[in-house]
């Protein structure tokens, strides 16, 4: 069962001055605490909370993920996912997670499922050198996109589409893309539609970053041979705990308080390091979560406030060589999230060297004491120094550990919004973007947004 193991966040372990006083804390903010857990289960599983009901998603529609994927699993040389943020971050974050480490690198037969690409940008380089790689005739293109819309996800539809078209004819290259988006509504669909493409649909109430759990994610885990059901059961049994009204027993709203305690005393940033490459990319999972759900100008009531915590990637022990110090004797503005696995399942001892005065200190130990030597020492260094960290625990990689994990950085979110009286399931700052590009690149309607831009005028004096 994952663990959180809070103690360097409290003042016993590091002082007045750092530390939070949390049971005095918590019995201050009762009711804080109490409404926010409420305004949350009240509506569980309603409107844009939607997401919370899918790790009880029916059995019907696992199976049917299961014998749709089955095929390509065993004949595809490659899967590559086309979509951008919570329609990527989550599917590479788990697929890292789960498969071998250099994957892409086995030989077919050992890789015992297509390779996997998760393409969530559009640098011109970055599609032309995929398309170098992928055996297109052998390959399969799930393109994902909640809104239909996004001009990044559309663009690359719109290459792979036509260059499938050019190679296998128009029957064909149907068969080989697959549409994952909000049934009946954005332009992808109805180009699904008119095409016939095999489509998916998610949820109107699961907003993309808490997406994973959906046909977004599940598609590709099936390709990938991962077992659907136990990552299921994590993420469920892990929900159940985050719902206990007590908060002593609910690691998402503990740490969620946490969490805005430490906001609350400036810790405007959440580093996340997790001490293991395959989970890396939860670190960026996490990084959305966190910027795009809690970044807001506006309280529910309407007034400015300006939340939100930046979010920070790490990566143990790589960046112990890099960021450590300035955690440790920087500003006292971070709050250290470690994610560590208890076992990794492998092994790898370290030599000793017959006639080498070098690393007896080392020699007989594993790589895994190293790391997690690495890691205590990291922890040990924060908390002397009166740093803010704690650490989320993982019995082992796994689809139930996994499922867990992601449950609960969804819900700690999910809490933290309710705390900070904020609304987590907006991104009105993307939206800017997204429609300032489509101003930018002559879509009809955006004559007035392209107006607007062209009123900031650039200088020639200020560009050197
Ligand atoms: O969390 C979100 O809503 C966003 O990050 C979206 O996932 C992202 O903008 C992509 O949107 P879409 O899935 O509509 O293409």
């Amino acid at each position: 069962m994952l663990k959180i193991d809070y103690n360097n966040m409290t003042i016993q372990t590091l002082g007045k001055k750092n530390g939070i006083d949390v049971d005095k804390s918590v019995k201050i903010d009762k009711s804080l605490i109490e409404n926010a857990f409420q305004s949350v289960h009240s509506t569980r599983g309603q409107g844009m909370q939607e997401w919370m009901d899918l790790p009880y998603v029916n059995a019907d529609l696992i199976e049917q993920i299961k014998s749709f994927t089955a095929p390509i699993k065993d004949s595809a040389s490659d899967f590559v996912v086309f979509g951008i943020g919570g329609s990527a971050l989550g599917i590479q974050s788990v697929a890292t997670g789960l498969i071998h480490q250099r994957h892409n690198s086995l030989s077919a037969k050992d890789r015992k499922c297509p390779r996997l690409f998760v393409e969530d940008n559009i640098d011109p380089n970055r599609f032309l050198s995929l398309l170098d790689c992928v055996d297109i005739d052998n390959a399969y293109f799930n393109v994902i996109t909640k809104s239909g819309e996004t001009s990044e996800t559309l663009a690359q539809f719109l290459c792979i589409y036509d260059l499938l078209i050019k190679r296998l004819g128009r029957h064909k290259a149907v068969q080989r893309i697959i549409i994952t988006t909000t049934i009946g509504k954005g332009s992808l669909y109805k180009v699904a539609m008119q095409e016939g493409f095999k489509v998916f649909g998610i949820g109107q109430g699961v907003g993309g970053r808490f997406s994973v759990l959906s046909v977004v994610g599940l598609v590709t885990f099936g390709v990938l041979g991962f077992d659907i059901n136990q990552l299921l059961l994590g993420a469920r049994q892990m929900t159940e705990r985050c719902f206990l009204p007590d908060i002593y027993q609910n690691p998402a709203l503990m740490m969620a308080y946490l969490q805005v305690c430490s906001i609350k005393s400036g810790k405007n940033i959440s580093v996340f390091m997790p001490y293991a490459d395959g989970l890396k990319f939860i670190a960026d999972f996490y990084s959305q979560l966190w910027g795009e759900s809690l970044g807001k100008k506006f309280d529910m009531q309407g007034n400015e406030i300006y939340a939100g915590q930046t979010p920070m990637r790490a990566l143990g022990v790589t960046d112990q060589h890099s960021q450590i110090q300035l955690f440790v004797e920087g500003p006292f503005d971070k709050v250290v999230t470690f994610l560590t696995v208890k076992d990794f399942g492998v092994s790898k001892e370290i030599p000793k060297i017959e006639g080498l005065q070098m690393g007896d200190f080392l020699s007989g130990h594993t790589l895994n004491d190293l790391l997690d030597a690495e890691r205590i020492a990291t922890e040990w260094a924060l908390t002397k120094n009166g740093r803010a960290n704690f650490n989320v625990i993982l019995p082992k990689i796994d689809e139930y550990s996994i499922g867990e994990l992601l449950a609960y950085l969804m819900m700690q979110t999910c809490f933290v919004g309710s705390l900070l009286n904020i609304n987590t399931y907006d991104q009105p700052g993307v939206e800017h973007g997204k429609i300032a590009t489509f101003a930018r690149l002559g879509r009809q309607g955006y004559d007035r947004q392209l107006r607007e831009m062209e009123q900031i005028k650039k200088m020639d004096k200020y560009t050197i």
